[in-house]
């Protein structure tokens, strides 16, 4: 393998979605064979107990990876979690030439296009055949699928589970610090920045940008939680686009076990890539599927929230976990601003 496919891998790896823009990949080459590590200063936040956002975020790169590379002519075979003594070594990938799957992919012109959609509403309606294109694309993954609520009950329980979980990010003083200390306020509201969530991309109507920027405060939060402010940011955040968007489905993975929890990130990536390439615009929710495996200490006083939310998605989805909701719909537009990627050098493992 030359030197600019081994650098032409590794920029769609980077270009994966990872939670609050996050990035938290090293890769390392051995020869051809190519470690991807989960970057201890990027990774291990209270929401990513276990791993759990850093394991999807590694998944979706991986998947990016082996996409590319096939339309390069290479195939990878992916060994997760090489070492159990090593629980930052994520995969490693041996990639060797494939003359047979020397042709075009199509999942792969859809990496560099791909992007998170906050804003609404969408149009619809999500066709039955679409629907079955994303269900095809996540059950390539073996164990994987996508829930879709049908009946106005379920969607109305999903509904509930994902306003309950979003409302707690912002009444948890842990949850409240975790999600503003990842939005970059220094890069002002209308240009991105290289890692973490730059306010432009996050939908936020220009009269109430002061009053959400000043919510970093705990203070105030706190304060203003007195008033029920948690849950209207819970409305605003996740019902109302939810509720104004005409597709919704959940990934469910089949068990908490951490290849599983990649193998959902493959998964996931692979949807988002088909969906991208069906003309859909997404959104991930996923606080109320990570909160509700119970990995993430919050404050005694939320516990009891939290498992609630592992119990009702339980009965919503059936068997596996339900980890990720996406929001799907149809945009006239891209997105004006999209989250910016760190240098590829930058993601060298340390010598
Ligand atoms: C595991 C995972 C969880 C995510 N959770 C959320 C979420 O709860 N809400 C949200 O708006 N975006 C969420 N995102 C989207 C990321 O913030 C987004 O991928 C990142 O900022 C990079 O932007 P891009 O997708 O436009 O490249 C999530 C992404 C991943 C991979």
């Amino acid at each position: 393998m030359n030197r600019e496919t081994k650098a032409a891998i590794l920029c769609a790896g980077i270009a994966a979605p990872s939670a609050d823009n996050s990035q938290p990949w090293r890769f390392e080459w051995c020869g051809d064979d190519l470690d991807l590590r989960i970057d201890a200063g990027r990774s291990g936040r209270v929401s990513d107990s276990r791993y759990v956002l850093s394991d999807l975020a590694a998944g979706a790169c991986v998947e990016n990876m082996i996409i590319h590379a096939r339309s390069l002519g290479y195939a990878g075979d992916v060994q997760t979690f090489p070492r159990l003594d090593d629980e930052l070594w994520a995969a490693r990938i041996r990639w060797y030439r494939d003359p047979e799957r020397d042709q075009p992919e199509p999942l792969a012109g859809a990496i560099e296009q791909r992007r998170t959609d906050r804003r609404f509403p969408w149009r619809g309606p999500i066709t039955p055949e679409t629907q079955a294109r994303l269900n095809a694309q996540a059950e390539l993954i073996p164990g994987q699928r996508l829930y879709w609520p049908q009946t106005s009950r379920e969607r109305k329980a999903a509904l509930g589970v994902i306003r309950q979980a979003e409302t707690l990010r912002f009444r948890s003083p842990t949850l409240h610090a975790e999600l503003f200390s990842s939005i970059r306020f220094s890069a002002g509201w209308h240009t991105t920045c290289e890692e973490g969530l730059a306010p432009a991309t996050l939908a936020v109507e220009a009269p109430v940008r002061p009053i959400f920027q000043a919510l970093r405060h705990p203070a105030l939060m706190r304060m203003l939680n007195r008033l029920g402010t948690a849950s209207v940011l819970g409305w605003r955040s996740a019902w109302l686009p939810i509720r104004l968007s005409p597709g919704l489905c959940l990934l469910v993975i089949p068990s908490t076990a951490r290849s599983d929890v990649l193998a959902g990130g493959r998964a996931l990536e692979r949807v988002w890539l088909q969906a991208s390439l069906d003309g859909l615009s997404v959104q991930p929710y996923a606080a109320a599927g990570v909160l509700g495996l119970g990995f993430v200490p919050v404050e005694p006083a939320f516990q009891r929230s939290v498992s609630r939310l592992g119990a009702s998605l339980g009965e919503l989805c059936g068997p596996g976990y339900g980890l990720v909701f996406l929001r799907l719909g149809y945009s006239r537009s891209a997105p004006p601003t999209r989250s910016g990627r760190r240098v590829p050098g930058s993601f060298a493992a340390p010598p």
